[in-house]
């Protein structure tokens, strides 16, 4: 199927091509105002030794889990220059020119589908499939034996080393997360960063939306929760775009400068049997300006198999997800994912 960068369509448009268009229902409207802020917490405070800060902080980040299963982390001791730094790479990489670009994408322009780890577009697995307008560059950086350099660019000549250094500071801040969540479940402490083995997955993902002359007809990403456990994302520092849906309403997510997002995906939602919530969101686009960010998706081990913790079920609670492999789950995801659907009923008992 014929696939061409959202970046070369916005640059030469003069009328908006079909696929992109969305269907009535899915177009975004102005969101309404928050019932309440997007909650924000402090990872400092979470391992505060002064306990009624700690425990405090613990109890928002309880509620925010539950509730929105989306906050804005701060305190998160990754330095600003780094942030800016990786936000800046995202930029210079899509403004590269396209041949450039070209050069990390799996197919040409006007081949068939794109590889998954690679420059390009989401698979497109039907002709009547509404795209998004996004292209973006994925790649899988943990384990870190496994990754596939020759799809990692060299321009701008720091893009490895500082993917590599942000990998790094990511798969720490998604420890300490793990972490967190298991004390406030009654958990053993290591129970997910276990759960999620030594060959835990970290995918990255830059995304980039061009401005788009009609914004009301698009979206950037049509909704959708995410796959793994863990999404950390760099918001854009300038350009908002992320709306969240919570009680049936779109709710814009505002950039907070060097505040990290952290959502839940499916697969934690499933392991806390249903006490977390993976949250669906989607991202719009705007007119004028164009906008980035930057995804790690941090999931368990493929190879191994996921459900609810055993101490999170008993006759109160009954077991609401079954037992799912975690590459199985990722498969059926993608699948879904291309068709706009959520996956996590599948893996309901
Ligand atoms: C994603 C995602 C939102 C954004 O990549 O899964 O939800 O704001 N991105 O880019
Ligand atoms: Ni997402």
């Amino acid at each position: 199927m014929a696939s061409k960068r959202v970046q070369d369509i916005a640059k030469n448009l003069k009328e908006l091509p079909k696929q992109y268009v969305q269907k009535e229902s899915n177009r975004p409207i102005k969101t309404s105002p928050p019932p309440s802020p997007i909650p924000v917490v402090d990872l400092h405070l979470l391992s505060s030794s002064q306990e009624d800060e700690m425990k405090e902080e613990m109890e928002r980040l309880r509620t925010a889990l539950q509730t929105w299963g989306f906050f804005q982390a701060i305190g998160h001791g990754i330095s600003s220059s780094l942030l800016d730094e990786v936000g800046q790479l995202t930029r210079d990489f899509f403004n590269l020119p396209m041949e450039e670009k070209q050069r990390y994408s799996k197919i040409g322009i006007d081949g068939h589908e794109d590889g998954m780890e690679a420059y390009g577009n989401d698979i497109v697995s039907s002709e009547d499939q509404i795209l998004n307008w996004n292209d973006r560059l994925y790649l899988l950086v943990t384990p870190e034996e496994e990754r596939k350099l020759d799809s990692w660019p060299e321009n701008p000549s720091t893009f490895r080393e500082i993917l590599h250094e942000y990998s790094a500071e990511m798969k720490e801040m998604g420890d300490f997360l793990l972490k967190a969540m298991a004390k406030l479940l009654d958990l053993e402490e290591n129970y997910f960063v276990n759960r999620f083995g030594e060959k835990a997955i970290m995918y990255v993902r830059f995304n980039y939306y061009p401005p788009c002359s009609r914004p009301d007809l698009v979206l950037g990403l049509t909704p959708h929760s995410d796959g793994g456990g863990i999404t950390i994302l760099l918001q854009d520092n300038a350009v908002d775009g992320l709306e969240v849906l919570r009680d049936g309403e779109w709710v814009n997510v505002p950039a907070i400068p060097h505040a990290l997002l952290v959502n839940l995906g499916d697969q934690m939602e499933i392991m806390s049997n249903g006490i977390f919530k993976s949250p669906v969101h989607r991202a719009v686009t705007n007119s004028e300006k164009e906008r980035v960010s930057v995804v790690m998706f941090f999931a368990p081990d493929p190879k191994t198999v996921i459900s609810p913790a055993d101490e999170l079920v008993d006759t109160t609670k009954p077991r609401l997800y079954k037992k799912v492999k975690v590459e199985d789950y990722l498969q059926v995801f993608m699948k879904n994912y291309a068709l706009g659907k959520r996956t996590i009923d599948w893996a309901k008992v």
